[in-house]
């Protein structure tokens, strides 16, 4: 039986305080620790709210993690200075990273090892845009994707992974795939890696992003082969992200 994981992703939001008062709503209302859960701040906020969430159970992570180890990389944050922050988790190629700052599949495989290298566990975020989907291309595009780090990190690394499928056109859109929509890429998704390794297939956890709610989290949750999800815009919310997490 896989564990459940909610990730929040905060994106490029708040202050210094208002991270500090979500991450202290979010830590008073966990409750039960029957699912994993995990909270992306910005980069800057992470020495604050690492120090608020020792002794919980929420975990943190960070929106991304440079593709180099370190070096001349004006502006690049490495694993290392991460992993000093007690990162458990590190997005990468997240969508609007691949959009709107040229991340590539081969920079996101580099960035997925250099996370790895410091035992942080890289949630691989994999998607289709509204194009390639009309276009019927979303299992070409999500081979591809996976492809570049499997083919840089061998299939193995994937037992210390995490994958978020997030559709860009349901990403802050209000336009949640359907249950049955989710469920379908999710499934192809592990079948894809059980083809390469069953083992890893049955344990590795598959999360669902794009305008995941309160009110639609337990039936995404409810399918087969979605273990959890990557939370945006109800992430910066503790009761609507503890609502969601309670949806598990
Ligand atoms: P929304 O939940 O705001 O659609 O964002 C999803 C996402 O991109 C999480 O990484």
């Amino acid at each position: 039986m896989r564990r459940s994981l909610v990730v929040g992703n905060w994106k490029m939001n708040g202050t210094l305080a208002s991270a500090e008062s979500l991450a202290k709503g979010i830590i008073a209302g966990l409750g039960e620790n029957n699912a994993d859960i995990a909270i992306c701040v910005p980069y800057v906020h992470l020495p604050r709210v690492s120090e608020l969430v020792k002794g919980s159970f929420l975990a943190l992570g960070a929106q991304n993690v440079a593709d180099k180890a370190s070096g001349a990389y004006t502006g690049e944050i490495s694993a290392a200075m991460l992993s000093e922050f007690e990162c458990k988790y590190a997005l990468v190629g997240h969508s609007e990273r691949r959009s709107y700052y040229g991340d590539t599949d081969e920079s996101v495989a580099a960035r997925f090892c250099q996370a790895q290298e410091h035992n942080i566990i890289p949630v691989l975020c994999v998607g289709e845009t509204l194009e390639q989907r009309e276009q019927d291309q979303t299992f070409a595009v999500i081979n591809a994707q996976l492809d570049a780090v499997i083919n840089l990190a061998g299939i193995a690394a994937f037992s210390a992974a995490v994958i978020a499928y997030e559709p860009v056109w349901a990403i802050g859109t209000g336009k949640t795939a359907t249950d049955e929509q989710a469920q379908e890429v999710h499934h192809y998704i592990r079948q894809y890696v059980a083809a390469k390794d069953q083992v890893i297939a049955d344990k590795i956890q598959i999360l669902y992003g794009g305008s995941a709610k309160p009110d639609n989290a337990k039936g995404l949750f409810a399918m087969p082969d979605i273990d959890g999800g990557l939370i945006g815009g109800a992430s910066l919310d503790a009761e609507s992200f503890l609502k969601i997490y309670q949806s598990i």
